[in-house]
């Protein structure tokens, strides 16, 4: 991805990329960053950058969020870690999907806090010779990373003995949750509970870490039991509701930030009985008007949403015809005044009708979470200070 002094971050090179665009709004990015501030006054906040800032640009992003006096950042991967470093990132930063082999010199030289929650995680952090900045992390009931209830004392002993050694500092314990977007489950509580004992523990075995964290989007806006040290928000800082069923977006008090739009590149009239795209499953009832939108699912644009999902033309909510292709999809016009050039918004906040990413979401069968993420590396994103307006090719 290369970044134009206009603040572009765009996938071809070489060409002027009319056809489609991510425009995410960067005061919205901020708001909700002042939203989940607001939420939980008492504890720090890092906002959560991984998989490229949920597909919305995770160098930008970042510096956004620094300007806007975030101080942590967290992301799953090493290489992520250390491409915010690249970019001249040089706030607290947590690291924590590592694989057995992991090389941890660069990051303990780059002063990125790592995530341990198994043995082997600490002997190659241990390797390093340190000084390194570690978060032990404890399974409370997730069942993905972190060390089982069973495992955690000997962690944390080793931990201790490695922090005598001068090696490793433990600032911090953590932990993730699985239900945080349903508060009338109890699980949340039983993963509280089980965090409170690790913390327990681990003090016991003499660490007096200063963070303790557990709470992601869900549970920085509903429970402010587990918002202990530092919150972890991701999804919300973008400005998607992380618990759809309690509220939407607006509901919580977030404005999504990403607007995905193309430009209808043919309009055409066919007769009834044409058929439309891969497959010659549809055909169209009646005379119609085509209009083909160039993106698909290269783009990151749901192949099975084309059944329900919908696209907004010149404000009006129109339907997809035929499967999304890998390029390109085609929606039906008739009945409106659309020409070649015209503007599609896929989503975008609601505000002006069009559907959100969360209505991609119920389309396709999966979660807001997706629909951000999966946005293909060759999409232009652009940058504003507002909500999308005007319309800008992006030049590589
Ligand atoms: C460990 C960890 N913390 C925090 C988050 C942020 O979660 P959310 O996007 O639901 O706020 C994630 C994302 O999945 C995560 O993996």
């Amino acid at each position: 991805m290369r970044r134009s002094q206009a603040g572009e971050e765009q996938g071809a090179v070489g060409v002027v990329d009319l056809r489609a665009e991510a425009v995410v709004d960067l005061a919205a990015f901020r708001s909700n960053i002042e939203r989940l501030r607001a939420a939980a006054p008492t504890s720090q906040l890092m906002v959560v950058v991984k998989a490229d800032a949920y597909g919305h640009g995770a160098a930008t992003c970042a510096r956004e969020a620094r300007a806007a006096g975030v101080p942590w950042l967290g992301t799953a991967l090493p290489g992520e870690a250390l491409a915010l470093r690249a970019d001249g990132d040089r706030g607290r930063l947590l690291t924590w999907l590592h694989s057995p082999g992991q090389d941890f010199a660069p990051l303990v030289a780059a002063e990125v806090d790592i995530s341990v929650g198994a043995r082997w995680a600490l002997d190659g952090v241990v390797a390093t010779g340190g000084p390194a900045r570690v978060h032990l992390k404890v399974d409370t009931g997730l069942g993905r990373g972190g060390a089982s209830r069973e495992d955690w004392p000997a962690l944390v002993a080793a931990a201790r003995r490695a922090e005598r050694d001068g090696v490793v500092r433990v600032v911090g314990i953590w932990s993730h949750l699985s239900c945080a977007d349903d508060p009338t489950c109890d699980c949340t509580a039983r993963q509280i509970a089980a965090f409170e004992e690790a913390c327990a523990v681990a003090r016991a075995a003499g660490l007096d870490p200063e963070l303790r964290h557990l709470a992601n989007s869900a549970a920085t806006l509903l429970t402010p039991a587990a918002h202990y040290d530092l919150v972890r928000p991701g999804l919300a800082a973008y400005g998607l509701s992380p618990a759809p069923a309690v509220a939407t977006a607006a509901g919580f008090g977030l404005r999504p930030a990403l607007t995905l739009r193309a430009r209808l590149s043919a309009v055409k009239h066919v007769p009834a009985g044409h058929t439309v795209s891969y497959g010659h499953a549809t055909a169209t009832r009646r005379p119609t008007a085509l209009g083909l939108v160039p993106l698909g699912y290269a783009d990151g644009v749901p192949r099975g949403a084309g059944r329900s999902a919908e696209v907004s033309v010149g404000g009006r909510r129109v339907g997809i015809l035929g499967p999304v292709a890998m390029d390109q999809f085609v929606v039906d016009l008739t009945g409106l005044d659309a020409s070649a050039g015209d503007e599609v918004v896929l989503f975008g906040p609601g505000a002006d009708g069009e559907p959100t990413a969360e209505d991609w979401a119920r389309a396709a069968g999966t979660i807001g979470y997706e629909i951000v993420t999966r946005l293909g590396s060759r999409l232009a994103r652009r940058y504003t200070a507002e909500s999308a307006t005007g319309w800008s090719g992006c030049s590589g």
